[in-house]
C-alpha cells in the first residue's frame, strides 16, 4: 500500500499548535541557543517544539503556557503510580530531612536490602546495580561475549536496548530486503556492526534458521518479551520457549531486556509470567521509582564475572548504587511487592477500556485503529499500548517488520499525527497511546473519548 499523504494535515496541526503553546515554543527557541535541538533526548524532542513542563502530579502535567494535560508517556513508562507519587517522595523527603545523604563513594544497607527483593521476586541468583538501561544491557551483553568466549550477539530487528554499541544496529525499519540489518549510527566500529545478527520478533522457523546458521558463534541472544517502542507487542509463548530451547542448545546465553516490562505486568519479571527464565535479565525504568537506577540480574556465575577475580568491567559508574536512588527503588519494589494484587488489575482493567475507547473513536468516523499491548497468550492485563492503523484491518502486525513498514501501517498517523492532534487536546501520547498508572481514574475514559472522539474526526475530514 502506498502510504498516505498527511503533509497537508501536518502543517495545519503545527501551526494550531504554535499558536496554542507560545510560551513552550519561545522556550524551545532559547534552548536552542545551549543545547542541540534544544534537548538531550530525541524522542522528546516533539516537532516542531515540545511542551515545557512546569510541575508533574498524578496522572497530568502542567506546561509553562498553563495547559493542564492528561500523560500517558508517565516518564517513558517509568511512573507506574503516577508523577511524583507521594509513596516515593514522602520517604525521600523524610529520609534526607534524618540526614540520608546524596552521593557517599560508599556502600550502603540499602544496597543490599534492594538487591534481596530484586532477587526474590524476579527469582535471580545475583544482581549487579547501574545507572541507565543502556548500559545494562551493554553490561549484560559484555559478560554474555565473556561468558562464552565468542563475538556474536543476536538482536531482533526494532529491538531497542538502549543507545550502546550492539544496539544500535537494527533499529530502523529500512526500506527494501533485509529491512533492519543496518546500523543506524555512524561513528560505530565496523566489527560490530558485523557481529550484530539480525532476526525477527515473533518469527519462530528465522529463529531456528538462525540458531542453525550461527549458533556455535552467538554469546547472545537479546530481546524484550515485551517489545515496546515499536509496536507495545508481547512476544508469542511458543518464540520464547524456543528462544530458551535453541539457546540451551547452542550454550548462547538468553537475556531479557525487561527495562519496560519488569514490573510492568507483576511483581516480578515478565519471563516468570511465560515460564521462561532468560540467563541475564536488565531491568531499568520504573524499578528507579523515578531516579535513575538500572540493575543486570541472573546467573551467579555469569554476574561473578564481574567480581574481583572476574575479568569484565562491569565496575566503575560514579553514581553507580546511588543511595536515593536506591532508596526509591526498594520503597517502589517493596510497595509493588506488597500491593500487586491491587496495582495491576486496576491498570489493567484501566488500561482495557482506554483501548476499547481508542478503537472506537476512529472506528466511529470510518478508520480502521488497534491498540496493542495484549496477546501473547499469557499476559494478564496489559497496561502498555500503543496505536496502529494497518491499512488492511486483517493484518497481524506481530512484529516492527510490520508496525514499522509504512506500506503495511500508517507509521506517520500514529507516530506524529496523532500526538499533535492530541496534544491540541491538552493530552499527551507517544506512538498513539503509552501507559497507564495507578493515578489514571476512571473519569480519564471520558477525556480520552472526547480528545481521540474529535482528533479522529480532524484526521478523517483531511483524508
Ligand atoms: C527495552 C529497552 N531497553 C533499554 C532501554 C534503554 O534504557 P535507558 O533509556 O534507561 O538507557 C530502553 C529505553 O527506553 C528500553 O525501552
Amino acid at each position: 500500500m502506498k502510504p498516505r499523504d498527511h503533509s497537508r494535515l501536518l502543517k495545519e496541526l503545527t501551526k494550531e499548535y504554535a499558536r496554542r503553546f507560545p510560551e513552550s515554543n519561545r522556550l524551545h527557541q532559547r534552548a536552542k541557543q545551549s543545547l542541540i535541538d534544544g534537548g538531550s533526548h530525541s524522542l522528546r524532542l516533539i516537532d516542531p517544539f515540545p511542551p515545557r513542563i512546569r510541575e508533574a502530579r498524578g496522572p497530568r502535567i502542567t506546561d509553562e503556557d498553563g495547559h493542564s494535560i492528561l500523560d500517558f508517556w508517565q516518564g517513558h513508562h517509568a511512573n507506574i503510580l503516577g508523577h511524583n507519587p507521594a509513596v516515593i517522595t514522602e520517604v525521600l523527603r523524610d529520609a534526607f530531612a534524618a540526614g540520608q545523604s546524596l552521593q557517599t563513594g560508599f556502600v550502603e544497607q540499602l544496597h543490599s536490602e534492594t538487591a534481596e527483593i530484586l532477587c526474590r521476586q524476579t527469582g535471580m541468583q545475583r544482581v549487579r546495580f547501574t545507572t541507565s538501561g543502556s548500559l545494562a544491557t551493554m553490561y549484560a551483553i559484555l559478560m554474555a561475549r565473556a561468558y562464552t568466549g565468542r563475538d556474536r550477539v543476536m538482536k531482533v530487528g526494532g529491538g531497542w536496548h538502549g543507545a550502546q554499541p550492539w544496539g544500535l544496529v537494527g533499529i530502523e525499519y529500512h526500506n527494501g530486503k533485509n529491512h533492519f540489518q543496518f546500523s543506524d549510527t555512524d561513528g560505530l566500529p565496523v566489527a560490530i556492526e558485523q557481529e550484530v545478527v539480525v532476526t525477527r520478533f515473533n518469527d519462530t522457523q528465522m529463529l531456528a534458521d538462525h540458531f542453525r546458521r550461527y549458533g556455535s558463534e552467538l554469546a547472545c541472544f537479546i530481546l524484550e518479551p515485551f517489545i515496546g517502542a515499536s509496536g507495545g507487542i508481547p512476544a508469542d509463548r511458543e518464540y520464547l520457549q524456543t528462544a530458551r530451547n535453541l539457546s540451551e542448545k547452542h550454550g548462547t546465553i538468553l537475556i531479557f531486556d525487561e527495562v519496560i516490562a519488569g514490573f510492568r505486568f507483576h511483581a516480578g519479571i515478565l519471563g516468570q509470567l511465560y515460564g521462561v527464565q532468560p540467563d541475564l535479565v536488565t531491568l531499568a525504568k520504573l524499578i528507579g521509582g523515578g531516579m535513575p537506577l538500572a540493575a543486570v540480574a541472573g546467573r551467579q556465575e555469569i554476574l561473578e564475572l564481574a567480581s574481583h577475580s572476574g575479568h569484565v568491567r562491569f565496575s566503575g559508574g560514579t553514581y553507580s548504587g546511588h543511595p536515593a536512588c536506591l532508596l526509591a527503588s526498594k520503597t517502589m519494589l517493596s510497595y509493588l511487592s506488597e500491593n500487586q494484587k491491587s496495582v495491576y488489575p486496576y491498570i489493567g482493567d484501566l488500561a482495557a477500556r482506554i483501548r476499547e475507547t481508542v478503537e472506537k473513536a476512529f472506528a466511529n468516523v470510518g478508520i480502521y485503529a488497534r491498540c496493542t499491548g495484549t496477546g501473547g497468550g499469557t499476559l494478564p492485563g496489559s497496561s502498555i499500548s500503543t496505536v496502529v492503523f494497518p491499512y488492511d484491518p486483517e493484518h497481524l502486525c506481530k512484529g516492527p517488520e510490520e508496525t514499522l513498514n509504512p506500506h503495511v501501517c500508517d507509521v506517520q498517523l500514529a507516530n506524529r499525527i496523532l500526538q499533535l492532534a492530541l496534544l491540541l487536546e491538552d493530552v499527551h501520547v507517544m506512538h498513539g497511546l503509552g501507559s497507564i498508572c495507578t493515578a489514571h481514574s476512571e473519569a480519564d475514559i471520558g477525556v480520552v473519548e472526547e480528545a481521540y472522539g474529535r482528533a479522529a474526526q480532524r484526521i478523517k475530514a483531511s483524508l
